[in-house]
């Protein structure tokens, strides 16, 4: 049994607090908060631990774009052995501004357009993950018509409840997810043999943060049902995708263990032949990051002790959207011993009641000026900002040892006016009369 206490920005903190805390608060003075950082060193020790656990099953690893997507992470995952797994053109393009190779990728989602069918066709990635008979149709047609050969995994939803929250349950019938069996095999049947189609194995995904090995093995025994029907009709089923999902103790805990999911799983597909992949993004990337925020205002409202930080759901809105609880630790200089902790919310700036970052919490002593940092904040924080309120979206840092950079300013606001065009230019709406004149200025004005 392994110990399981895996490397964190968490576990850094809590083993070389002052130095580490030091090197946060510095980055803080040099780029303001929010503020994203990541550590080099705890991906790259995570990586580490992901592949020696899973070494025993010889699988394929792609990261899952969608949790972190930075170019300069993704350009260091990319040198730790790992593929990619992709749900729109546009992770596909970050990949290709990149310049990473292409083969170990595979396109999931269950809405890809036609341009982006396109644009990964002709990119020639390794593989779709196909989500239904309409998108296998499409697929097919725009290969054929590009003289493409597209590599295809059927994606099935083998209805296993992965208990975890309801907004990240994938692999249930009653979600959006994959298909049931029997419409995976007929579509099977209908193109095999495709001159534009190779249908290589079986995708599943059965949704984010699980943290336990059996539903992992209750989806792998249905899917190795499946696979032995179709190989009993003569179809070569040669790759097997367990998706991602692995979770991770945002209080703490112990992590999900790779070694235990290797050693379940290994008794049910030795001799079967199949090329295992798994596309975890949480499990790698989390725990390697920290939001920094500093603190606004200490809001009294009756009883209630609000901490107003500069970041909020539209820095970080996992607690927001799916209730996620991440730890936050002040990295001021820590109060006199007799200092009483408060129970309160830290809040954001954005006028919404569900823009908290933690509710009903034990929080140390803060004063409006302190730095607070949210741990485990690496996967889906990022990635999910947004300009809500008009806020700009935070910079993010990597450090790497002694060394660190900026891997993303700070939006301005000439950024977020970027896209926008107001009327003030006079031109018309479509069939409308084009404006002669501006109306509102008055004459000579
Ligand atoms: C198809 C697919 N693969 C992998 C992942 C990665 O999940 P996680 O970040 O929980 O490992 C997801 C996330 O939802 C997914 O949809």
């Amino acid at each position: 049994m392994e110990t399981d206490r895996h490397v964190s920005c968490a576990t850094i903190l809590a083993d070389s607090r002052r130095h580490y805390r030091a090197r946060l608060t510095a980055l803080t003075a040099e780029f303001g908060t929010p503020l994203y950082v990541y550590d080099a060193a705890v991906i790259r020790a995570r990586a580490a631990r992901l592949q020696k656990g899973l070494a025993p099953l010889k699988a394929k690893l792609h990261f899952s774009v969608k949790a972190n997507s930075n170019l300069s992470i993704l350009r260091l995952i990319r040198q730790l052995g790992f593929g990619f797994d992709v749900v729109s053109g546009g992770e596909l393009a970050r990949l290709q501004a990149a310049n990473l190779p292409l083969a170990d990728v595979s396109f999931a989602g269950v809405g890809k357009t036609g341009p982006e069918i396109r644009r990964a066709l002709a990119a020639n990635i390794g593989c779709f993950t196909v989500e239904s008979a309409g998108e296998m149709a499409r697929i097919a047609d725009t290969a054929a018509e590009m003289g493409r050969i597209a590599r295809a995994a059927l994606r099935l939803n083998p209805n296993v409840d992965p208990h975890t929250h309801k907004f990240i349950t994938t692999g249930r019938a009653e979600t959006k997810f994959g298909m049931d069996f029997s419409t995976a095999a007929a579509l099977w049947r209908q193109f095999d043999g495709h001159p534009a189609v190779r249908i290589a194995g079986v995708h599943l995904h059965i949704g984010s943060q699980v943290r336990q090995v059996a539903p992992y093995i209750e989806a792998a025994q249905k899917t190795l049902g499946f696979i032995t029907a179709r190989r009993a009709e003569g179809f070569t089923v040669s790759t097997l995708d367990l998706g991602g999902g692995f979770g991770i103790g945002y209080q703490g805990e112990a992590d999900f263990s790779p070694n235990d999911l290797a050693a379940a799983l290994s008794p049910l597909l030795q001799n079967t032949g199949l090329q295992l992949v798994f596309e975890p993004g949480r499990w790698l990337i989390a725990p390697a990051g920290i939001l920094l925020m500093t603190a606004q205002y200490i809001k009294q409202a009756g009883r209630k002790t609000f901490v107003v930080v500069d970041a909020g759901m539209q820095t970080m809105i996992r607690p927001a959207l799916y209730g996620g609880r991440h730890r936050i630790i002040s990295l001021a200089a820590a109060p006199p011993a007799d200092t009483p902790s408060i129970t309160g919310d830290v809040v954001g700036p954005v006028c919404e009641s569900s823009d908290f970052l933690a509710q009903n919490r034990e929080l140390p002593p803060v004063s409006a000026g302190d730095v607070l940092a949210l741990l485990d904040a690496g996967a889906y924080g990022m990635v999910m900002a947004s300009n809500y309120n008009s806020q700009l979206r935070p910079a993010e840092v990597l450090l790497d040892g002694n060394r660190h950079r900026l891997i993303r300013r700070r939006e301005t606001m000439t950024d977020l006016l970027a896209t926008e065009q107001d009327l003030s230019d006079g031109v018309s709406f479509l069939g409308e009369e084009p404006a002669t004149s501006a109306p509102d200025r008055p004459p000579g004005g």
